[in-house]
């Protein structure tokens, strides 16, 4: 199969139509990531999904859907405060978790009551989802385990061959997937960290808590209990910029080629060696971590990642994924 990469125009997007109606699969722009995307509602079309990227079979998916589709096609109850969250952040990169009134593929939920609903803003994503009004399941176009993509070329390097067509909306501004936030409860909870931060939440429906997978319990959200966003070259991590430094110069005595990512703090302190700076702010980290892992992987025997000790705000999904990258436990 060709894999064509093509800009939003209503030739592609009738393109993209066809092949969601037909039970295939599309890549598509967000603005936080690049997504895998297939017609919700067809059975066929969902299990390829998890076939292409080599997903664990009880990893739920997310339901895509444009800015005027009527949620409650999909949503068996909708808490006060559910309302008041999507008018201040939706269309954005909040996903929320609804009890689920059934109607779509039971492979998207894994058997699950609940359905995770999203409404990316991405001008891209929203002209694609108007085009097929329908929800669309979508993970990360990413072989499973592997860093997000943020391109389409990333998307290309991972699915070449395999799928029919990317929609390319350029470099996703974001960078780290979206919050994902449980609304079945009376309060709403972070399943994932993500753009839309706990206090931004907080301030809008009053509370908010931040599920913490306890070890031995069936997680709520299945997929913070995989590894995940792992660069495909040697790996290590540390606190400082002095013990990357040592890593650095033993792994480069050995002939190899090291690269340390980092915060421009500690890239300032490793002045001369290799290093991929991730920025000053959480945007800024969040909108360069996976590309720089991608980038890292390609140049490195050795990626050397310093986790960051700021803990709050947008810092806290960087350092969630960077954890899972470098596989901090
Ligand atoms: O930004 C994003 O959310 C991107 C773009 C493409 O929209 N999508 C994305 O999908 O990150 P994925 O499949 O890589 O991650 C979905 C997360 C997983 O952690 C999954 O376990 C959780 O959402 N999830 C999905 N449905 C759920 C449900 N019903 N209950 C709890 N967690 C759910
Ligand atoms: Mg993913």
């Amino acid at each position: 199969m060709k894999t064509e990469i093509r800009t939003i125009s209503e030739e592609s997007l009738r393109e993209a139509k066809k092949i969601i109606s037909a039970g295939g699969v599309v890549a598509f722009h967000t603005e936080t990531v690049y997504g895998l995307g297939a017609n919700a509602f067809d059975d066929s079309a969902v299990e390829s999904v998890f076939a292409l990227k080599g997903r664990p079979a009880d990893n739920p998916l997310i339901a895509h859907v444009h800015a005027g589709y009527d949620l409650s096609r999909l949503i068996d109850f909708d808490p006060p405060y559910a309302a008041r969250l999507r008018e201040a952040f939706l269309p954005g990169p909040l996903t929320m978790v609804y009890p689920s009134v059934g109607k779509v593929s039971r492979y998207v939920s894994c058997g699950l009551t609940t359905l995770a609903i999203r409404i990316p803003s991405s001008p891209a994503a929203q002209a694609f989802l108007r085009a097929v009004d329908l929800p669309i399941a979508a993970p990360s176009a990413n072989v499973s385990k592997h860093v997000s993509p943020v391109t389409a070329e990333h998307v290309y390097d991972d699915f070449n061959g395999k799928i029919p067509l990317i929609l390319d909306g350029g470099e996703c501004a974001g960078g780290i997937e979206s919050t994902v936030l449980d609304c079945t409860g009376e309060v709403p909870q972070i399943l994932r960290e993500g753009l839309v931060t706990r206090a931004m939440i907080a301030e809008v429906a009053g509370d908010c808590g931040v599920y913490r997978m306890k070890s031995g319990e069936k997680p709520k959200s299945p997929g913070m209990a995989y590894r995940h966003y792992s660069p495909r070259c040697g790996t290590a991590y540390c606190y400082t910029a002095e013990e990357a430094r040592r890593v650095y110069l033993e792994e480069e005595a050995r002939g190899g080629r090291p690269r340390i990512l980092c915060d421009g703090a500690c890239a300032r302190e490793l002045n001369g060696l290799n290093v991929l700076c991730l920025g000053e702010t959480g945007e800024e980290m969040a909108r360069r971590l996976y590309s720089l892992l991608r980038r890292g992987e390609k140049e490195a025997t050795l990626l050397i990642g310093v986790i960051p000790r700021e803990t709050e705000g947008v810092m806290a999904g960087v350092l969630n994924r960077m954890k899972r990258a470098f596989g901090v436990e």
